[in-house]
């Protein structure tokens, strides 16, 4: 019987997979020069974690996987990473240290309606800076996230930022959209109908309404900030300005998430052909997600990013991104004498850190050099029977075509000296 994968999954094949490791290598590069530090926390959390009463988002309410283990305990695969990193951080009692840098990469799992760049389940990088209100932080968070687009070159990108306000400022805030969508309430969708009770803010993000006069009018969180609140907001662009980062003000943005006070913000890109799924990062500030699930008082700010959506912008704007060099060389033997050297010659180049490969099929040599040369390695091993005889062997260049004899003892410091 064939059995398919189940919708909105996707199989990562070797050729894509090795997209997969450079994208992986370059964030980490990037986070670490950061000094954010991984943490991994599980796939799957107690539904709690995630299901709070403060978190009434369609992604949250409509979008988890839920399901009782044997043990009938109520648990939900993770439909992103920041409740279970906090989690792990009070668990933990990662506080002591005051403030922590997180990243992390790794699947989430959403029942949303499966289209190109959104997947049921999907990757996300992110990061999360826990412990600290210093408007200088949302400004780090906001550049890194624009630093690895930038150095992607994805050009076509728009970095939107907007503010909630904080706690205060929001809770006045809410009540003002309350008041001004209950006369429209007939108008609006099923899901607004409840919104304007239970959380007004999302009626900003509705997908059906978005055209509706009143959401068009809806007044804006600047209105209502305090003090504190709007300095917060003032310090975050003004930092952002002094980097020389460009970025939008979005006064509609609210992201789709309850969580967020003060700083919001989304990279979207504009490439064509891309599509709806173009926001590639979203992310701000928290300040209650540490307390509500059982930690001290601690402000936070973080971002994810779609990594999908980041693979298909590097491979519509940055191609070269991928052509890098995937191995250091490649074996191929030109008959069976030299065959017989080929299992001891790998581990002695692996054994120094070198990536090598060989051929394992019986190949004409044409064939077999294109099947080298498609494994993308920097140089190509040949060995006959003229090699073997001066104990020596090939060594060409693919990208400079230049052919060099060497002999087998200077071989490793040959491919090491060049690596
Ligand atoms: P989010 O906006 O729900 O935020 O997701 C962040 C990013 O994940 C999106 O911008 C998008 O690139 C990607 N994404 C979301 N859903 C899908 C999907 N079904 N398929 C493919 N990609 C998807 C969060 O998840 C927050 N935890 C971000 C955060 C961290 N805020 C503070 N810290």
């Amino acid at each position: 019987m064939k059995i398919n994968k189940v919708k909105g999954t996707y199989d990562v094949l070797p050729s894509e997979s090795i997209k997969w490791q450079k994208l992986e290598q370059f964030l980490k590069r990037i986070l670490t020069n950061y000094n954010y530090e991984e943490i991994r926390t599980p796939i799957f959390e107690y539904s709690e974690v995630f299901h709070r009463d403060s978190e009434m988002s369609d992604m949250v309410t409509k979008e988890t996987y839920n399901f009782l283990d044997r043990g009938n305990r109520n648990i939900t695969l993770r439909p992103e990473g920041t409740a279970g990193v906090i989690r792990a951080f009070v668990e933990n009692k990662m506080y002591v240290d005051g403030f922590n840098k997180l990243f992390y990469i790794g699947p989430n799992f959403r029942y949303e309606r499966p289209q190109k760049g959104r997947y049921r389940q999907f990757y996300q990088f992110g990061v999360e800076a826990i412990g600290s209100i210093d408007p200088l932080l949302d400004a780090e968070v906001i550049i890194l996230g624009y630093h690895i687009m930038n150095e992607l070159k994805l050009d076509n990108i728009l970095v939107k930022i907007n503010t909630l306000g904080d706690d205060k400022s929001k809770l006045v805030y809410e009540d003002e959209l309350r008041k001004h969508f209950m006369p429209h309430k007939a108008e609006l969708c099923k899901d607004c109908q409840e919104r304007i009770d239970k959380n007004p803010l999302r009626i900003l993000d509705c997908k059906i309404d978005m055209h509706h006069e009143a959401v068009i009018n809806a007044p804006t969180p600047y209105d209502f900030l305090t003090g504190e609140a709007k300095t917060h907001f003032e310090k975050v662009v003004e930092e952002l300005d002094k980097a020389n980062v460009p970025y939008e003000i979005n006064k509609r943005l609210v992201r789709g998430l309850d969580y967020y006070s003060h700083t919001v913000f989304e990279i979207d890109a504009k490439i064509e052909g891309f599509g709806a799924q173009n926001t590639l990062l979203g992310g701000g500030r928290y300040e209650k997600l540490v307390e509500e699930l059982g930690g001290p008082k601690t402000s936070a700010v973080g971002f994810a990013s779609g990594m999908e959506r980041l693979l298909y912008a590097i491979e519509i704007e940055n191609k070269d991104f991928f052509k890098a060099k995937a191995i250091d060389a490649f074996l191929l033997t030109l008959d069976e004498n030299s065959k017989n050297y080929q299992t001891k010659l790998l581990y002695d180049l692996r054994s120094e850190d070198l990536k090598v490969d060989a051929m394992y099929i019986e190949r004409s040599f044409r064939s077999a050099l294109k099947f080298a040369l498609n494994q993308n390695p920097k140089y190509l091993l040949i060995l006959g029977e003229n090699e073997l005889k001066n104990n020596s062997i090939q060594v060409k260049d693919t990208k400079t075509e230049k052919q060099e004899e060497v002999l087998l003892k200077d071989l490793i410091n040959y491919l090491k000296e060049e690596k």
